[in-house]
């Protein structure tokens, strides 16, 4: 979800004004993926290199985050929306936001219609690192070591690897999302910046990715 300090600046207010209005475009994406029937959706909320930003803005995410947790998890159960969460729980993230990310998930859990993963100090690297942690304490030989006992150790395992990844704002960046899962993902760039990205946004992309030749390393046949 980038651009929000870019939309921020341009009408001179704080750059956190500008996470402010990406909520408004987070409810209207998820309004469209539901409208699509798109049954997974994972949005980038806070990176493992975010923690590198102002203390006060940092601050203000964390906040920020618990904040929609609270006011929005109605609405979003009653949509048939399951939350999960993405990334590491680590003694940076606020005791008490880890506690509302845990009982959204709880009391999302049993819905379909769509999963909303929110990647929340999350890196892609990490990820990895934390797969091949568990392959070691899990004992694994190297001979059994394979593409299958790393993706069975990813966070989510269940979850399918993403056909489609946008990012907004002008920037031809992966940034660390999702480096193992994205190995053969479409990107789609806008140069739209998130606080003004929309449900049409995202089914633009859907048809920019419907144009896409898939072919997965072999050859059209
Ligand atoms: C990046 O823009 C955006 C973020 C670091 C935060 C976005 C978070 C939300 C919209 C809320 C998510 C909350 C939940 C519970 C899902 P940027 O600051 O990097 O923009 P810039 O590149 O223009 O500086």
């Amino acid at each position: 979800m980038d651009g929000n300090g870019r939309w921020a600046q341009k009408r001179d207010l704080p750059r956190t004004e500008g996470h402010a209005a990406g909520e408004e475009a987070l409810f209207d994406t998820v309004e469209g993926a539901l409208e699509l029937g798109i049954r997974w959706l994972t949005v980038y909320a806070f990176s493992t290199e975010n923690w590198k930003r102002p203390p006060d803005e940092v601050r203000y995410l964390m906040h920020f985050n618990q904040n929609i947790l609270r006011r929005r998890v109605e609405e979003l159960d009653a949509k048939g929306v399951r939350v999960r969460f993405s990334g590491r729980r680590d003694w940076r993230v606020p005791r008490r936001l880890l506690r509302l990310q845990d009982e959204t998930v709880e009391r999302t859990r049993r819905n379909r219609t769509l999963t909303l993963t929110v990647a929340f100090n999350y890196g892609g690297r990490a990820e990895i690192v934390d797969a091949v942690r568990r392959l070691a304490k899990d004992g694994v030989v190297p001979a059994r070591i394979d593409e299958r006992a790393i993706a069975s150790r990813l966070y989510h395992p269940d979850a399918p690897d993403p056909d489609l990844v946008i990012r907004t704002s002008g920037e031809f960046r992966v940034s660390n999302f999702l480096l193992w899962e994205l190995a053969y993902s479409e990107l789609v760039f806008t140069d739209v910046l998130w606080p003004d990205f929309r449900r049409e946004h995202l089914a633009e992309a859907v048809r920019e990715f419907q144009r896409r030749d898939r072919r997965f390393g072999g050859v059209d046949g």
